[in-house]
């Protein structure tokens, strides 16, 4: 038994524990901190509903970018069951009719054989990381390595689920517990502009930009995020 709250981390496309493995490592003194596997899925409803099925009665929830897409349909599901929220490097919109278009043709061509994730992924790094962290060669290897991991299945399988997500903006006002809203301050996909409008939305928010990362914050900057979100889940 242990009195230590449960933190839930989700994750974002092509990533697993080693987009979380500093908060993973270093946030086990004051809580219980489990990471589920999103790449099951490929509907953002029957993923809530599976997660809300496996996982105990309270728990802190944070989640990044599609993982934060999966934390606001939780939200929606089971406001009650949720003590605390952080959404990272996330946006509360639905995809505009380009993007699905975009991601419907990502689902075609990840049921290809030959479609190359890793390839994919050198091309998208610029979405992800920041210039510097582009040049830090052990940073993009790891990169590359959990694209590798995540696989081209479960790739078109999470980009069905974020098309089927909705519109979370009107949810926001809804949202009752301490949230923390944190984004990398170079993040050029989930700009700090989102987190403002997510931040406005939420009655009970903080907003936190973190310098000097881009889309995956907790990789490029670690120690901030961890000590972003220590603070977060010890706040009263
Ligand atoms: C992610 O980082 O989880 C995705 O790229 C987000 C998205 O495609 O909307």
């Amino acid at each position: 038994m242990t009195d230590r709250p449960t933190l839930v981390l989700l994750p974002g496309l092509i990533c697993d524990a080693a987009l979380w493995r500093h908060q993973l490592d270093t946030l086990t003194d004051i809580a219980e901190v489990t990471m589920p596997d999103l790449t099951r899925f490929d509907d953002v409803r029957v993923a809530a509903r599976t997660l809300l099925s496996e996982l105990p009665p309270s728990f802190a929830l944070a989640g990044l970018s599609m993982g934060g897409y999966v934390a606001f349909e939780i939200m929606r599901q089971a406001p009650g069951r949720v003590s605390r929220l952080a959404l990272l490097d996330t946006s509360a919109r639905a995809d505009t009719p380009e993007g699905q278009a975009r991601r419907r043709g990502s689902i075609e061509a990840a049921a290809k054989p030959d479609f190359d994730l890793a390839a994919v992924t050198q091309h998208m790094l610029p979405m992800f990381l920041t210039e510097a962290g582009r040049e830090n060669r052990a940073l993009v290897e790891a990169v590359t390595a959990m694209a590798v991991r995540y696989g081209r299945e479960a790739f078109g399988r999470s980009q069905a689920l974020m098309l089927s997500r909705p519109d979370s903006r009107p949810d926001l006002p809804q949202i009752g517990c301490p949230t923390l809203v944190l984004c990398g301050r170079q993040d050029v996909f989930t700009t700090p502009e989102l987190h403002l409008e997510i931040a406005r939305g939420i009655p009970n928010s903080v907003l936190v930009y973190v310098e000097d990362a881009g889309h995956l914050s907790p990789m490029e900057q670690p120690h901030a995020v961890s000590a972003a979100m220590r603070y977060w889940l010890n706040a009263r």
